[in-house]
C-alpha cells in the first residue's frame, strides 16, 4: 500500500515532482467494536491509528511536515511532545537525513516513546517543565533558527492527518458521529477539515482527561496532571479551531476521569482485542460515560497510539504473571487448578 501522501495527493498540498518522505503510514485498520457497541446500543468501529509505522496518527502529519520541510530545504526539525510527536518526528527526520531536537516534560512521557525518539536519533531535551511550556519554548526557538517546527501549529500535519477522515468515509460511507481524545486539539481540527472537504459533517465528540481539561473548564489549566501522559496539556494551541468543529458539527467536550480511561483501556484489550495507549482510550471512554449521542447510530472511535508506547501503565494495570517449575504437570496445576 502506499504512503498517504501518494494514496491522497489531489487533495494534498503536493505536487508531482515535490519530495515525498514516507514510511508508508495511514490505511489503517478500522475495525467493528461488536460488545462496545453493544454496550451503547450503536455500531461501533475503531480507527486503529497506533497501526501506523511509529505506532501513532502522528506519522500522518509527519510524512508531510517533514516532506514539505525537505522541500523548502530545511536541514532540521524540532518539536515539543508528549511522546508520540517527538517519536514520529525523530524517525521521519532520520528517514530524510535530517536532524532532529525533541523537547519532552522529563519523566513524564511513555517508555516506548522515549526509547524510539533516542533510537531514531533525535536529541531528546528532558525538560524541567510541561509540554505547555515545551511547545511555548520550540515556536519561539523555530523563530531563531532555521529549523522546521513539526508540532500541529505546522499546517501539514493537519494536511496529513485529514486523511484520517477520508479513510473513514471511503470504507464507511457515512457515520453519525467521531469519538476522538483531545489534547493539543491538532487531530480533531484536522479529522474536521478532513470530513468538511468531502462535505461530511459527523458529530464531532471531543475528550479530555478530567485532569487536564482546560476546554471543558474554558480556561487554561496550568498544572495539568492525567495517567493518560499523551494529553498531559493544559493549554492547547488549536483551542478556538476545535471548539469550532465541536460547535459546527454539533458535537460537545467533555472529561472523563482518569478511571473511567483506565477501564476503557483495560475492556478495549480484553473484550475487544486491541490494545490502545491510555490516551487513545479516552475516545472509547467518553463514549462508554456519555453514552452515544442522541439519534448517532454509527460512530466511529479514534484510537490514537498503540498500547505498547507505555508498557508501564498495563503492567501496573493488567494481572500478574504466574510462577511456575519447569515441570509438566507443575504448568497443568498452574492452569486448571488442582486436580
Ligand atoms: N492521543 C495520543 C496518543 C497523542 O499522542 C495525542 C497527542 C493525542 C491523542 C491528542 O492529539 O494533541 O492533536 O489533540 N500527542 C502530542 C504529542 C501532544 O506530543 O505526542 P492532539
Amino acid at each position: 500500500m502506499a504512503g498517504l501522501i501518494e494514496r491522497w495527493r489531489d487533495r494534498l498540498p503536493f505536487g508531482p515532482g515535490d519530495p515525498v518522505v514516507s514510511l508508508e503510514e495511514g490505511s489503517t485498520p478500522l475495525v467493528p467494536a461488536p460488545t462496545l457497541g453493544e454496550r451503547v446500543g450503536a455500531e461501533v468501529w475503531l480507527k486503529i491509528e497506533g497501526a501506523n509505522p511509529t505506532g501513532s496518527f502522528k506519522d500522518r502529519g509527519m510524512t508531510c511536515a517533514v516532506s514539505a520541510a525537505v522541500r523548502e530545504g530545511a536541514g532540521a526539525v524540532i518539536c515539543a511532545s508528549t511522546g508520540n510527536t517527538a517519536a514520529s518526528a525523530a524517525a521521519y527526520a532520520a528517514r530524510a537525513g535530517l536532524t532532529g531536537a525533541v523537547i519532552v516534560p522529563e519523566g513524564k512521557i511513555a517508555t516506548g516513546k522515549l526509547a524510539q525518539a533516542l533510537m531514531h536519533g533525535a536529541t531528546v531535551i528532558a525538560l524541567r517543565g510541561n509540554f505547555d511550556q515545551a511547545l511555548q519554548i520550540v515556536r519561539e526557538l523555530a523563530e531563531r533558527r532555521p529549523v522546521a517546527l513539526v508540532n500541529s501549529v505546522n499546517p501539514y500535519r493537519l494536511e496529513g492527518q485529514k486523511t484520517a477522515a477520508f479513510e473513514i468515509l471511503d470504507e464507511l460511507g457515512e457515520i453519525d458521529a467521531l469519538c476522538i481524545p483531545v489534547g493539543n486539539a491538532g487531530n480533531i481540527t484536522a479529522y474536521w477539515k478532513g470530513f468538511s472537504e468531502m462535505g461530511a459533517a459527523p458529530r464531532m465528540h471531543g475528550f479530555q482527561a478530567a485532569g487536564a481539561a482546560p476546554l471543558v473548564e474554558g480556561a487554561p489549566v496550568e498544572h495539568p496532571e492525567t495517567v493518560a501522559s499523551a494529553i498531559r496539556i493544559g493549554n492547547p494551541a488549536r483551542w478556538e479551531e476545535a471548539m469550532a468543529a465541536m460547535r459546527d458539527s454539533r458535537g460537545a467536550v467533555a472529561a472523563v476521569t482518569d478511571e473511567q480511561i483506565l477501564d476503557a483501556y483495560r475492556f478495549l484489550a480484553s473484550r475487544e482485542g486491541v490494545f490502545c495507549e491510555p490516551a487513545s482510550a479516552a475516545s472509547v471512554a467518553g463514549l462508554l460515560v456519555h453514552g452515544a449521542p442522541e439519534g448517532a447510530q454509527r460512530i466511529v472511535c479514534v484510537l490514537t497510539g498503540h498500547g505498547l508506547k507505555d508498557p508501564q501503565t498495563a503492567l501496573e494495570q493488567a494481572g500478574s504473571v504466574v510462577p511456575c517449575d519447569a515441570d509438566g504437570e507443575a504448568v497443568e496445576r498452574a492452569i486448571y487448578g488442582e486436580a
